[in-house]
């Protein structure tokens, strides 16, 4: 049986609390599970050296292999490049992108270390599947060291539109280091047009008819894979949840109140300083919804080390803080909002407890939150959930209330819609939602990638 060999910047080891057990890591060590296989990636940790060895742990049929990586390494590779280069402007955000070459020679270099660490554990037979920005460039450096396997990529990200791509000094690389892979995995038909245009347009490439590719001398294939979520286990960790003391304590606290809720990591992407302003016009537009609703806003800091992570955490702080100032009264707080993370089956709770769903990044590869927000609904009477056009989830969830989160007024506006939606209109729009929900489940999502993956036309031409 061929076995499967996932590498992804972060790695899911059992029992490393590091690593949030989220839908895509169990869906993925299902998959492992079932055929076999290798998950190898970065442990996580900073070491005063890269490590040349590496961690192995076997579980069952998996083994899970990890490098520590120095303090150059992660602040060149993960912090610079990754983070500080690519994340942005696949964000659309030039504004904040630093092009630095100490960085993107980091980012190369710790490429260039996983291929040479991953090469001895791999075996003529593997499917290979790389995931997301941090390693775009690995497929390439395994084909330079005669790796004949299929390699798939997917891109957890968006892909900008081809003007934005432009504007990165290594763009032709990067393009270039994505067509040596087999597959090629975007969220949304939005990521793979704007590839395409990019294939056509600059490269001089052709886009074929059967969802093939021909660039940089090789011929793959480039597809739209949604990611989903694992709909009956956060079903039934929702149903579940109402015995957790953490919802009975949610309910006294917010009872007779409608409660609104945001979850996402702190990231200038997610468009939470834009969702506190329209929170903030909310009540002052609309006085009567004062003492009436509270927004809780839950935001795991991420990427710390990163100033631009540090500069919006800090706007938001002063935001939360005006807005308590301006509106609070002596027994009502409109805004909770809390840097710490969640549990899943909490957060299940949190969800279903919440009339409204707020998912307003300004741009998102698909934001699995707006999914998880809907499973987790009582179907006797779900929330309504307000949703970004700019997030992949829009592309499926039409039925939620679409907004412009840049539009301020009209981003308050919504929330007031959604305060008042007859449950009559919310289960309407919340079945329409969850059917395709069910359609594209991360286990559809996993399945249909390893398929194409698998009936890839297998290019012997060099990257
Ligand atoms: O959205 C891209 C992504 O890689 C997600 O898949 C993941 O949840 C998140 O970013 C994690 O970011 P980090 O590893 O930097 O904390």
């Amino acid at each position: 049986m061929k076995r499967l060999v996932v590498v992804s910047n972060r790695v899911a080891v059992p029992d490393d609390s590091k690593v949030r057990a989220g839908g895509l890591a169990v869906a993925l060590e299902e998959a492992l599970q079932q055929a076999g296989g290798v998950w190898f990636g970065w442990s996580g940790r900073i070491a005063p050296q890269t490590a040349d060895s590496l961690a192995l742990i076997e579980q069952g049929q998996v083994t899970y292999a990890t490098v520590n990586l120095s303090r150059r390494d992660h602040a060149e590779y993960y912090n610079g490049f990754a983070n500080r280069t690519l994340w942005p402007i696949f964000h659309y955000r030039i504004d904040l992108t630093d092009f630095n070459r100490q960085n993107y020679a980091g980012y190369l270099r710790v490429n260039t270390l996983f291929a040479e660490k991953l090469l001895p554990l791999l075996r003529d037979e593997d499917d290979i599947w790389v995931h997301d920005y941090h390693l775009i460039p690995l497929g390439e450096e395994l084909r330079r060291r005669g790796v004949r396997q299929r390699i798939g990529f997917f891109l957890h990200t968006p892909f900008p539109a081809m003007e934005i791509l432009l504007v990165l000094p290594s763009h032709e690389r990067i393009v270039r280091s994505l067509c040596a892979y087999d597959v090629v995995g975007f969220q949304t038909r939005n990521d793979l047009r704007a590839f395409h245009d990019y294939i056509t347009v600059e490269a001089g490439g052709e886009v074929l008819s059967n969802g093939l590719v021909h660039a940089f001398g090789r011929t793959l294939r480039a597809e739209v894979f949604p990611i989903g979520v694992d709909v009956e286990p956060l079903q039934r960790a929702a149903r579940a949840s109402v015995r957790l003391q953490t919802y009975r304590r949610l309910r006294e606290n917010f009872g007779g109140k409608c409660l609104m809720i945001g979850v996402d990591r702190l990231d200038y992407s997610k468009g939470l300083r834009e969702r506190m302003h329209a929170f903030g016009r909310l009540l002052d537009r609309y006085p009567g919804y004062r003492r009436r609703i509270c927004f809780m806003q839950i935001a795991p800091p991420s990427r710390s080390d990163v100033p631009e992570y540090l500069q919006i955490r800090r706007e938001l702080e002063t935001e939360a803080g005006h807005i308590n100032g301006t509106f609070a009264e002596f027994d009502w707080i409109p805004i909770h909002y809390l840097n710490s993370s969640f549990q899943r089956a909490t957060l299940a709770g949190f969800y279903r407890y919440s009339k409204v769903g707020v998912v307003t990044p300004l741009r998102d590869g698909m934001n699995l939150v707006a999914k998880e927000y809907v499973a987790t609904q009582d179907p006797a009477e779900p929330g309504a959930l307000v949703l970004s056009r700019f997030a992949g989830a829009a592309r499926e969830l039409d039925a939620a209330l679409l907004v412009n989160p840049y539009d301020i007024d009209g981003m308050a506006e919504t929330m007031a819609r959604a305060i008042e939606m007859p449950v009559a209109e919310r289960k309407e729009r919340w079945e329409d939602m969850m059917a395709k929900i069910r359609a594209s489940s991360i286990d559809v999502w996993r399945e249909n990638f390893l398929h194409a993956l698998r009936e890839a036309p297998f290019s012997t031409e060099a990257a």
